[in-house]
């Protein structure tokens, strides 16, 4: 049995892989929550990584509220890259492949064709600059490594944009939702796939891959499809960024180039709306 760590398993992109590994017989995957192996704790990530022999750790860990990261630098820093780098050291020590996932939010958003993995990187907050230490920690720390910078997660599970338009429907008859950010709305369970293909291929393709559905949106356009696909009459009114106000300052366009991926893993994406039509099912 080829042997796979998972931190952060109570998010949402953990449970779409646990949902997935079902399928994957030959893999004996071990989930853990924050409460289990919480990846601050440097003694507690060399105790695990040694604990059995993992071929590879899948790193779904992470302080995601990017507003709450502008208000508290600190916890932020301490997992998305302070821990990042123990798990990337004990990943080394130990032999293992680490999957490690970072984010569009490490663009400040003023390109408008698709980022490249190869695109100069400017976070514009908190979350994206750790992120992108966490990313910097991983390169210099080990060689066997596959990062997956991914955008505008959803799921059925956890919260997430499609749950809380959702939520709000209930109430509201009609929303502001801002139409002047634009990137592409991602299936938390296809970069599960994605990430259990790479597993499943071991081609030690190692480096940065940019991984998100296919097409391009902005908020608005995934608020409409979100409500007609679930026949919900909730008017959705476009608005601008400046009349939405949050801590953090998110990039305006974050789509992203995927050919590195398609190439290397010869995978096809799906679009977003097939994604989100698929999602729906499981709502
Ligand atoms: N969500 C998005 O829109 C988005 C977009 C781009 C990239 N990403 C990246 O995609 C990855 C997965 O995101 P997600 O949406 O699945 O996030 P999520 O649902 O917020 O899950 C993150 C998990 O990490 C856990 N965690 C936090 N601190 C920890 C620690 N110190 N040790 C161990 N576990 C810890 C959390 O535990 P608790 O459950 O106890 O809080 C949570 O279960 C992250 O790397 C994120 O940065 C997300």
């Amino acid at each position: 049995m080829i042997q796979i760590l998972v931190t952060g398993g109570n998010g949402q992109l953990a449970q779409c892989l646990k949902s997935l590994s079902e399928n994957y017989k030959n893999y004996q995957f071990t989930f853990f929550s924050r409460e289990d192996f919480n990846i601050v704790n440097e003694e507690e990530v060399k105790r695990v990584l040694k604990s059995k022999n993992f071929s590879f750790c899948i790193n779904c860990a992470a302080f995601t509220n990017v507003d709450n990261c502008e208000l508290n630098n600190e916890a932020p820093d301490l997992v998305n890259n302070k821990g990042v780098k123990y798990l990337a050291t004990a990943c080394k020590e130990n032999n293992v492949k680490l999957v490690h996932v970072s984010t569009d939010f490490v663009f400040d958003g003023n390109q408008s064709i698709p980022y490249k993995e190869t695109d100069k990187t400017n976070p514009l907050g908190v979350y994206g600059t750790t992120k992108l230490l966490g990313e910097e920690a991983v390169q210099n720390t080990c060689d066997a490594f596959y990062i997956l910078r991914t955008s505008w997660l959803y799921s059925e599970f956890g919260n997430n944009f499609l749950k809380t338009m959702l939520r709000l429907s209930e109430t509201r008859p009609e929303l502001g939702v801002v139409f002047d950010q634009v990137g592409t709305p991602t299936y938390a369970k296809d970069l599960a796939s994605i990430i259990l293909t790479i597993i499943k291929e071991d081609n030690d393709a190692f480096g940065i891959y940019h991984y998100s559905n296919e097409g391009v949106a902005s908020w608005y356009d995934f608020a409409i499809a979100i409500f007609s696909l679930k026949n919900i009459n909730t008017k959705v009114l476009p608005i601008r960024s400046e009349q939405y106000p949050t801590p953090a300052t998110r990039p305006s366009y974050s789509v992203f180039d995927k050919q590195k991926i398609k190439d290397v893993f010869n995978v096809t994406l799906p679009h977003w709306r097939t994604s989100l039509e698929a999602c729906l099912q499981n709502v």
